[in-house]
Formats: C-alpha cells, sequence, structure tokens
C-alpha cells in the first residue's frame, strides 16, 4: 500500500535586528547588492544608525512586508568587555526593548513582536504586567524571549553580582514562568478575575493581577538556551525554540532531541517551532555571492576582534602580537585573567591546539585562522539556491523556519524579502498573505491552556 505523502511544511521567518551578536558589519561591502532598486531603497540607504527608531522601523517593515512571523530583539543587560573596554564592534546606546517593541506596534499591523527578557534579573508580576501590555497595544503580537544569563559580571549592574546559582537559572525561570502564566490567566475573558497567591521558591506574589486578558491569552514564549536544562525548558513551556544550529546535520539532531521531548509534556510536535538564527548572502552568481560573504566576514573579526578572541582562548595579554602575523607560541593559562568571555571555553588547550595546526596547515595569520573558526554565513548563493536550500532544511527536519540576522541594519533584510521570498512562495512553502491576527495564529500553535472565552 503506497502511503500517503506528508504534506510540504510551511516555513515560518522570523528578523532579527541586529546588533547584540558579532554579526553586525559598520560598512557596506563593495557593490553589496543589499538594497533592493526603487523607492524604498532611495529612501533608506542600506547602512543606517543602530540605535534610532527609523531603523527599527524600517527592518520591521521590510520584515512585514515579506510577511515574517516576529520581528526580534535580543538583549543583553551589560555591555560586553574585555580588559575594561567595550567590544570595538558592538553597538552602544541602542534603546531598551520592551519600549522599542511598543512603538513598533503603532507602525505594524500584522507582524509579531518578539522581546528578549531575563528571568533572572527581573520580576514576574511587572514583566506579566509588560508582556500583557503589549499584547494589548499590538492586537495580540507579543512574544518573550525567556533567557536566563546567570553571570556576576551581569550582575553587577542589580547589585546582586553572581546571585543564582547556575545551576538554579532554570528553576527560577520555569517558576517565573509558571508564575506569569498564573497571572495572565487569573483574568479569564468574560469573568470574574481571581486573586493569585503564588509562594513559591523564589517569587511571592499575592493579589490582583491588574491587566485584563489579553487578544493570546498568553504571549508567545520563546526559549534560547542550549543546555539539557534549557531544552527541557523549553519542551515543558516554550512555544519556539530560538537555536544556534543552523548546520543541516547539528540542526537534524537538534530538532529531534528537542521534539522528542514533547511527549512526555503531553503536547505534540507542532506545538513547539524550532528556529535557529541564520545568515545569507545574496549574489546573482555563486561566486559572488562568496566573494561578498568572505569580505563581511573580515568586516565581522576586525584585528581587534581577532585579538579579543584569541586572549579569551588563551586567557591572557596578547595585545603584543601582530593579528597579521602567526598564532603564539604560548600554552593557554585556563586560569589566566581574560579567560572569561561570555561563553567560558571548557577546554582552552584544545581549542589552542586546533588552531595552530589550522593555522600550520593552510598557512593562516591569527585574524584569519579567527575567522576561519568562528564561524561562516549559513546560507551563501543566488536567491534561488538559498530559497531551495531553506527548504530543503525545512523539509529535513533540521528547523520548522529560521530567524534571519542580516549583517546590515537597517537595509539587510530588504533584497531577501524581494528576492528570496517570492520564490519561497513559489515553491508553495510560504505564506502568501497574513491568514490571522495574532503571532499565535502565524506560527500555528495551540490556545493556551486555558483559552480565551468568545463570548
Ligand atoms: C541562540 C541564542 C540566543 C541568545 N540570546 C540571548 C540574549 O539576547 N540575551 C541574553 O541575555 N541571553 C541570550 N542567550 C543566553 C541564554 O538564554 C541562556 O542564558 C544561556 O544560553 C545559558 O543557558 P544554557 O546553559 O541552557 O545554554 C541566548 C542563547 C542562545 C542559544
Amino acid at each position: 500500500m503506497s502511503q500517503e505523502p506528508r504534506p510540504r511544511k510551511q516555513i515560518h521567518l522570523a528578523a532579527h535586528f541586529p546588533g547584540v551578536n558579532n554579526t553586525t558589519v559598520w560598512a557596506v561591502p563593495p557593490a553589496s547588492p543589499t538594497t533592493t532598486p526603487g523607492r524604498d531603497a532611495a529612501r533608506h540607504p542600506a547602512l543606517g544608525s543602530q540605535i534610532d527608531f527609523s531603523s527599527f522601523e524600517h527592518l520591521a517593515r521590510t520584515a512585514e512586508r515579506g510577511l515574517f512571523d516576529f520581528f526580534f530583539l535580543a538583549e543583553g543587560l551589560r555591555l560586553r568587555e574585555h580588559k575594561g573596554r567595550i567590544h570595538d564592534l558592538d553597538v552602544l546606546g541602542r534603546p531598551e526593548s520592551l519600549t522599542v517593541l511598543n512603538a513598533l506596534a503603532a507602525v505594524t499591523e500584522r507582524l509579531g513582536l518578539a522581546g528578549t527578557v531575563s528571568a533572572t534579573f527581573n520580576e514576574p508580576y511587572e514583566l506579566a504586567r509588560r508582556f500583557a501590555s503589549l499584547d494589548h497595544l499590538s492586537g495580540g503580537r507579543a512574544a518573550w524571549n525567556v533567557v536566563t544569563t546567570s553571570d556576576a559580571f551581569t550582575g553587577e549592574n542589580f547589585r546582586r553580582g553572581g546571585f543564582l546559582d547556575r545551576a538554579d537559572r532554570y528553576t527560577r525561570a520555569a517558576e517565573f514562568l509558571a508564575t506569569a502564566r498564573e497571572l495572565w490567566d487569573s483574568r479569564p475573558a468574560g469573568e470574574p478575575s481571581r486573586r493569585v497567591d503564588h509562594r513559591g521558591r523564589h517569587f511571592t506574589v499575592r493579589g490582583e493581577f491588574g491587566v485584563a486578558r489579553s487578544p493570546q491569552g498568553h504571549p508567545v514564549v520563546i526559549q534560547a538556551g542550549d543546555s539539557p536544562e534549557g531544552r527541557e525548558f523549553a519542551a515543558s513551556a516554550a512555544d519556539v525554540v530560538f537555536t544556534r544550529h543552523g548546520g543541516l546535520a547539528a540542526g537534524r539532531d537538534f530538532y529531534a532531541d528537542v521534539k522528542r521531548r514533547l511527549p512526555a509534556y503531553g503536547r505534540r510536535p507542532a506545538d513547539l517551532k524550532i528556529m535557529p538564527g541564520v545568515t545569507f548572502v545574496l549574489g546573482d552568481t555563486l561566486a559572488e555571492a562568496q566573494e561578498q560573504a568572505a569580505e563581511i566576514r573580515r568586516q565581522q573579526v576586525s584585528p581587534q576582534t581577532a585579538l579579543v578572541t584569541l586572549e579569551q582562548v588563551w586567557g591572557v595579554d596578547l595585545s603584543s602580537y601582530d593579528p597579521d602575523g602567526p598564532l603564539p607560541d604560548i600554552d593557554p593559562d585556563p586560569d589566566g585573567e581574560l579567560a572569561r568571555g561570555r561563553v567560558r571555553i571548557a577546554d582552552p588547550q584544545a581549542v589552542a591546539d586546533k588552531w595552530r595546526a589550522l593555522s600550520r596547515a593552510k598557512g593562516l595569520s591569527i585574524r584569519e585562522t579567527v575567522i576561519e573558526t568562528t564561524g561562516r554565513q549559513s546560507f551563501i548563493g543566488t536567491p534561488e539556491s538559498v530559497a531551495r536550500e531553506m527548504d530543503d532544511f525545512v523539509q529535513g527536519d533540521a528547523a520548522d523556519g529560521f530567524i534571519l540576522v542580516p549583517h546590515l541594519t537597517p537595509g539587510g533584510l530588504d533584497s531577501f524579502v524581494a528576492r528570496v521570498v517570492p520564490l519561497l512562495q513559489e515553491r508553495g512553502v510560504y505564506r502568501t498573505e497574513y491568514t490571522g491576527t495574532t503571532l499565535r495564529s502565524h506560527l500555528g500553535l495551540p490556545d493556551p491552556a486555558r483559552p480565551v472565552r468568545k463570548d
């Protein structure tokens, strides 16, 4: 008996406003085809402010024109520092995320609006109020990316240093989210509100919740941690996972691992969408795109960035080394002062050995080695090849869609929307119009556990 072919999965897309990552470049690479000709490009250059509202608005409007599910803001609660100095390519002065999203609600109609907010350095009552408010103001388009940063470095901005044991970051996040949901559910539509009386290990919340039931009931919840505890938290409580596993093989493993955790929580595979953060470079030919991609990587890894990266592996000051020269002969000091970037490297000696071997084999300088070892763009090619690869990726269960991270602000998504989106539509794997008004409906997510009563 022949089996029914599985219907082709629809691709979900989101737009990451650059800035809180290593993707942003500060100059348009020569002959960059990143703007589309026409009215929009004439009014908005590909490259503009990282902090002006007009830039947020431009990216959001582009994403909405491309019928994206949501716009996404990452957030760090402390600027990255190295030897007491801010990283040379980082963005200074960016406004706070939820404020930006509320402003974007007024200039967009259907696009979901997702903000990253820490469960470590906030309180559930206040955050539940703020996300319910965004959900109201946007007509049901709010999403919260629950992050669990617990390092003492960030904590110094909150008078608490490393107050939370790393091991407790997800017990706090789980209780935080459960408490927020108790608050949202305490005001069922059309019914009297209930008092909340939550007494848990991390939080005590008593009284009435101040904001009416919001259009989505519960804003969409995104999760972005990768440890086994993080994956379990996602399976138990999130609607979307934002992951770094953007390669085909690693993506498939991650996808299968997270989805297999769902039944234990009474959830179906479609209830949780897996969306890797990915980058892309488009060209009229593959060769042109590859050339562009190499130029962008050189801009992303400045000489200073190369040395900072190296110092975080070696743990010691390497400022006397030439970024265009060979790697240090000295071995890393795992307990060195500088061995504490945002991500601690488990085995610096192994990393150093690998990098030195690569540099010797290919004759690479420090900067070239860092370029080679710290990631490349996820999708490089013509609009046709990129659309095909993305489709294969999703149909092959390596993802349910993508959070696109452009390298240029604010015009970095223009060419994707103009050139790739129509090809995805032609393939029948991408919407040709929004059919619902809420982010939950764009993502095909079930109503929250206690649905809004339609009376
Ligand atoms: C793709 C991705 C994006 C993230 N974005 C942010 C962010 O914008 N702000 C933040 O404070 N933490 C961010 N995080 C950190 C995670 O929320 C989490 O705190 C961290 O990964 C530690 O959890 P884990 O051990 O489960 O990975 C991100 C993590 C991942 C994997």
